[in-house]
């Protein structure tokens, strides 16, 4: 299999689309903002282990390059145009989804960021916060509230959220509303996977630290010395930052069977970071 550029400065192995498992045969998954970075890489894993994937993003170029990329490499993904900080795009969207490409069994809350939002506090406005708000937790909010009628319907689902480091520890690079909306995202993933446990349904989420996307890099040499990049690097124990391969597999675990007994958890991925 050919080598995918996921987006990022690093170029990663896309021939480990899943180590020849078939985990999802017979499964349909949704991902939102999976036009390229973490999203892209975790549809690419899972379209590799056998789901039929659709990836969802606002920006409709970047979504039919990423269609072109993965057909390059022998994989196949349905792609939509969607705003996932808009509630009724984000219904009427995966409605549409749920019948060309089949009711969902497995949704990635993937589409989230800062949005390059002021660090400072006192600097971030009202709007901002709505901002970054609508898309981190609402997104997931609206996302969930359309493919669980589905899900309760057959008794299965697989529902993964992402969080941060941000929201459990703080960040070095975005400000508190980056941080408090992935805060609300891991709390709202411990209380809907109580209330959807008994119908055969998972919720859990990632909380990943810096992980090198586009988005990512820029930020952190923008808010960042090389110094104190350098410096961060030697209190991450694996001393190297999160790849989005790591965040895929972790992706497609909790979205398999594998998981099947693990509910309301916010898995770190740091590298053991927070720990140091
Ligand atoms: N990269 C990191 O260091 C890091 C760390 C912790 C958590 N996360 C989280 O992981 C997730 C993915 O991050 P990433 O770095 O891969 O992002 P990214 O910026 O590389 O990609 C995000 C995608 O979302 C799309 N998008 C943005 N706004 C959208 C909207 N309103 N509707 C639909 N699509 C939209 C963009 O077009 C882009 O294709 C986010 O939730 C992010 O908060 C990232």
């Amino acid at each position: 299999m050919a080598e995918i550029n996921y987006g990022g400065p690093v170029k990663v192995a896309g021939g480990d689309t899943g180590r020849g498992c078939r985990r999802f045969g017979g499964k349909v998954a949704l991902l939102t903002g999976a036009a390229r970075g973490i999203g892209f890489a975790s549809a690419v894993r899972l379209a590799g282990e056998g789901a039929r994937v659709c990836i969802t993003d606002r920006d409709a170029r970047a979504l039919e390059e990423a269609v072109g990329i993965a057909a390059a490499a022998g994989v196949q993904l349905h792609s939509c145009v969607m705003d996932s900080s808009d509630a009724g795009d984000v219904a009427q969207r995966i409605e549409e989804v749920s019948v060309t490409v089949g009711g969902i069994d497995i949704l990635v809350n993937n589409a989230g960021g800062s949005l390059h939002t002021p660090f400072q506090f006192m600097q971030e406005s009202d709007a901002d916060w709505q901002r970054v708000m609508d898309l981190n937790l609402m997104g997931a909010v609206w996302a969930s509230k359309a493919v669980l009628p589905g899900m309760i319907a057959k008794r299965y689902g697989r529902i993964v959220n992402f969080g941060s480091k941000a929201g459990r520890y703080g960040s070095l690079i975005a400000g508190a509303n980056y941080a408090a909306a992935k805060g609300a995202v891991a709390s709202m993933t411990r209380q809907m996977a109580q209330e959807f446990g008994p119908m055969g349904i998972t919720v859990n989420s990632i909380c990943p630290g810096v992980v090198m996307t586009e988005r990512t890099s820029s930020l952190w040499s923008e808010r960042r010395t090389a110094e104190e990049r350098e410096q961060v690097l030697a209190t991450i124990p694996v001393r190297r930052y999160c790849e989005v391969d790591d965040v895929a597999a972790t992706v497609a675990f909790l979205a398999s069977d594998d998981s099947a007994f693990i509910t309301g958890a916010s898995l770190d991925l740091n590298g053991g970071q927070a720990m140091a």
